[in-house]
């Protein structure tokens, strides 16, 4: 009378899947792609090699990891007619907004790749993305600044050439610091994939239905723009910078949340219950990126000290809550010149290689089935129709 639980052995009524992308342990915390360590990935991989793992399986070998970077340079510029597709945003327009309409639209200019048949059409449409998302994501940060688009430069790599498209001006290109560039680098590598979080299965989802690749990413773009995901990283930002301004304490900010006025934004997690490796690595790289180029920010030692006090706090180790991924990235964000509103789209750019590797591998999967979660119906019993003249 109630309603039906009805529990199907295979992947579609359950919401949990097979896969041999990423391992997660969250007890021990410990995380792999493919087998790698993050900590080993983290000190000595490039985002682009790990993107390769990622997507293909295996480190490239010298001669792979240089093909990854030519089709990578090759698919840098958007489609000209796609540039006018900024005119019609409002110059206030989250740029999480621009980032999935974009993508998406790059479905309508490349038609072949819609549908991928072979491994070279999987690459292409792969390296279309993975390459376009910065020029898309630089242009929407341009268009809200009122500053004039800059082009890719095929001789850049590929995180110089992203803080190339954000920060040139006309005859002064950005030159970052080889500092910046492996903070950039590892923060993009350490969001590059995280089994099935939600943005994850969202792009699973999609393509279960047999949605191109533009699509399920889109969809992955939208899921994660959240604040309890890939929104978190913003919220960090926000809650130091008002205990920075004295409108908040540590100990206030503690007490807050424990009356669950809001919540400790970059702490928690669903499955890490000791700690998050990639807060770890971090924590480290804010610190030594900040000291490398003898900025301080006051952010970081209020983030050092919150997380500290909370560590200590019965509250918070009782609820097994610890830092996040998004704990401390906000901080190399802000010292690479990246505005608040654009570190969802920072954590998209990472997550790329991750949800392409997923959708492939769910493409691939000949059994695979177009998801179909069930629920427990809470509803009204049956009931026979009431005429309007007897409606009260
Ligand atoms: C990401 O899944 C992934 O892998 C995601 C991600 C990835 O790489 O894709 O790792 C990226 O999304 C990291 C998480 C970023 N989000 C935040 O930092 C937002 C703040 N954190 C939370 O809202 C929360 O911790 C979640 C959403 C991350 C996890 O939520 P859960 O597992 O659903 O936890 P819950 O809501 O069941 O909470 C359990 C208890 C509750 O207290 P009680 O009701 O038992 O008293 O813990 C409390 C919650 O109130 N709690 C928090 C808290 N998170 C949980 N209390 C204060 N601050 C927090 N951040």
């Amino acid at each position: 009378e109630t309603g039906y639980i009805t529990y199907d052995p295979g992947y579609a009524n359950t919401g949990s899947c097979s896969s041999s992308i990423t391992f997660v342990d969250g007890e021990n915390g410990i995380l792999r792609y493919r087998g790698y360590p993050i900590e080993d990935l983290a000190a000595h991989a490039t985002f682009i090699e790990t993107a390769y793992l990622l997507i293909f399986g295996e480190l490239p070998t010298r001669a792979e990891r240089q093909e990854l970077r030519d089709i990578l340079s090759e698919q840098e510029l958007l489609h000209e007619g796609l540039r006018h597709h900024f005119e019609g945003f409002p110059s206030n327009g989250h740029p999480m907004a621009i980032l999935s309409a974009v993508v998406n639209a790059l479905g309508p200019y490349h038609p072949d790749l819609l549908e991928i048949t072979s491994k070279e059409d999987f690459l292409r449409a792969a390296a279309k993305i993975i390459s376009k998302v910065r020029t898309i994501a630089a242009w929407a940060f341009r268009k809200a600044q009122g500053l004039p688009f800059v082009y890719p430069d095929p001789k850049l790599s590929y995180c110089r050439n992203f803080l190339h498209m954000m920060h040139s001006i006309p005859y002064k290109q950005f030159e970052p610091t080889d500092a910046q560039v492996r903070a950039l680098s590892l923060f993009f590598l350490l969001h590059a994939d995280h089994e099935q979080n939600c943005s994850c299965s969202t792009v699973r989802m999609v393509q279960s239905t047999e949605a191109n690749l533009f699509a399920s990413v889109s969809a992955g773009i939208c899921a994660l723009w959240g604040r309890l995901h890939g929104g978190a990283n913003a919220g960090v930002i926000e809650m130091l910078q008002n205990i920075h301004d004295g409108d908040l304490s540590i100990q206030e900010c503690l007490e807050r949340v424990k009356k669950k006025e809001f919540r400790l934004m970059g702490f928690g997690h669903r499955i890490y219950k000791s700690f998050d490796p990639r807060a770890k690595i971090l924590r480290q790289a804010a610190h030594d990126m900040l000291a490398s180029t003898g900025n301080d920010d006051p952010l970081l030692d209020i983030a050092l000290e919150l997380a500290d006090a909370a560590m200590s706090d019965e509250y918070f180790t009782e609820r097994k809550l610890y830092p996040n991924v998004d704990f401390y990235s906000g901080i190399i964000l802000r010292a690479l010149g990246i505005p608040v509103n654009m570190f969802p789209v920072m954590f998209a750019i990472g997550r790329m290689p991750g949800w392409i590797a997923h959708w492939n591998e769910a493409n691939m999967d000949e059994a695979g089935r177009i998801h179909r979660p069930r629920q427990i119906y809470t509803g009204n019993k049956p009931r026979k129709y009431i005429p309007l003249d007897s409606r009260l």
